[in-house]
């Protein structure tokens, strides 16, 4: 981030503390509750923003060197993102051409080979097919014409991006993420892995992305772990393309009054958050960056998967409890937001709403609305629904 920039968010943010007012990005925002039940817009969701938009599927902490591998199955296509011997990035479908197994079955490793576990067809890992058992039964077939499906990768500050869709147009970062390039380029790409979690949350995937989006909640829900260590609900939201950046400061912000500018770091004192279009959260910490992504399953059930990475190893005792920690509070605050979410689902399938409000402030909620409108609207039959206004 940008010094300059820096400095006009602790600002905006100390303007807002003085006058104990909050920032309004936009008009109340109302929703139908159908877009969280309809399975047909479901299925253009998964379709339109899951495989022929990118998404987030690992982070280069994941492939540090070359032969490593990783896999990614929440997309609804099955991902295999390699690292090759030369270090250059591939992603494949994790299918093998001969019949179609599974062909990497390990979440992730590292080696030169990757054998298939059901006839033992051998891959390289720029996904050429490198050995065939018995190969003389397949007479007049080229090996060549045999190697792993590609798909569109890329990768930025430490992000893989790939579009599940065999075949698909290449990833062009610069739209994709290039208002961030200055924030996202702040910290080292590389690091260790500390966790991967994921959870099975019985909601529509946009009612959990809606509650990661809003601070609206965090005094209520979390008032027993993190609500009091942010300045309530005095969260900054501004928009890159479909991206968001949420500030949300800390209760210690307010030491910041009357310090010399130069001694300003916004990290200190506020939680800088982005959203990556359409499903991943991501913010780091003093100690380590987490991002949060959304995964839809069905219509009313969703994957909600959390990766740590730092520039630490947990290799201390005093680093794992530190870990440890970390993943506790984590814990207790996802599974308030889980539960609530579940019990939202279950509002909204009761039929007691027709919409769901947004106040103003919930900016980055409101707005991601928009952008998955916008993206629908391009596929016959989805109508943008968006009704604006109190
Ligand atoms: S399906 Fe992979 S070797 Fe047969
Ligand atoms: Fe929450």
């Amino acid at each position: 981030m940008e010094r300059d920039v820096e400095l006009s968010l602790i600002e905006r943010a100390l303007a807002h503390i003085a006058a104990d007012t909050r920032e309004v990005t936009g008009a109340v925002v109302r929703r139908p509750v159908a877009d969280y039940l309809d399975p047909a817009r479901f299925a253009a969701e998964q379709e339109v923003l899951f495989r022929d938009h990118p998404v987030v599927v690992a982070h280069s902490a994941q492939l540090p060197t070359p032969g490593s591998y990783v896999t990614h199955d929440h997309s609804g296509l099955p991902l295999l993102i390699t690292r090759d011997e030369h270090a250059g990035l591939h992603a494949f479908a994790n299918v093998c051409r001969h019949r179609g197994a599974r062909l990497c079955t390990a979440p992730a490793g590292t080696g030169r080979r990757l054998t298939c576990p059901f006839h033992g067809w051998t891959y390289d890992l720029a996904g050429s097919l490198r050995g065939v058992p018995q190969a003389e039964g397949f007479a007049g077939y080229d090996p060549c014409g045999f190697g792993l499906a590609p798909v569109p990768v890329a990768e930025r500050h430490g992000f893989v991006f790939a579009r599940p869709r065999v075949g698909g147009a290449p990833i062009d970062l610069d739209t994709l993420i290039g208002g961030l390039d200055a924030d996202l380029s702040a910290r080292r790409p590389e690091g260790h892995v500390l966790a991967r979690r994921r959870w099975e949350v019985a909601c529509n995937w946009k009612v959990l992305l809606d509650n990661f989006l809003e601070m609206y909640h965090v005094p209520v829900l979390h008032r027993e772990n993190i609500g009091p260590l942010f300045e309530p609900n005095r969260s900054l939201y501004d928009r890159f393309g479909r991206n968001g950046r949420r500030i949300d400061p800390r209760a210690s912000i307010r030491r910041l009054v009357g310090e010399p500018q130069d001694r300003w770091r916004l990290r200190d004192h506020a939680l800088v958050t982005y959203h990556l279009f359409p499903n991943v959260q991501t913010f780091w910490t003093q100690d380590y960056l987490s991002w949060l992504s959304v995964w839809p399953v069905s219509v009313d059930r969703t994957i909600c998967e959390q990766l740590i990475v730092a520039e630490w190893a947990a290799d201390t005792d005093e680093r794992r409890a530190h870990l440890q920690a970390n993943l506790d509070l984590f814990d207790q605050t996802l599974g308030e937001d889980f539960a609530m979410s579940e019990g939202v689902q279950i509002g909204l399938r009761s039929g007691a709403l027709e919409q769901v409000t947004f106040a103003g402030f919930e900016g980055g909620a409101a707005a991601v609305h928009v952008a998955i409108d916008e993206l629908l609207a391009g596929r016959a039959g989805h109508p943008v629904d968006l009704v604006a206004g109190p």
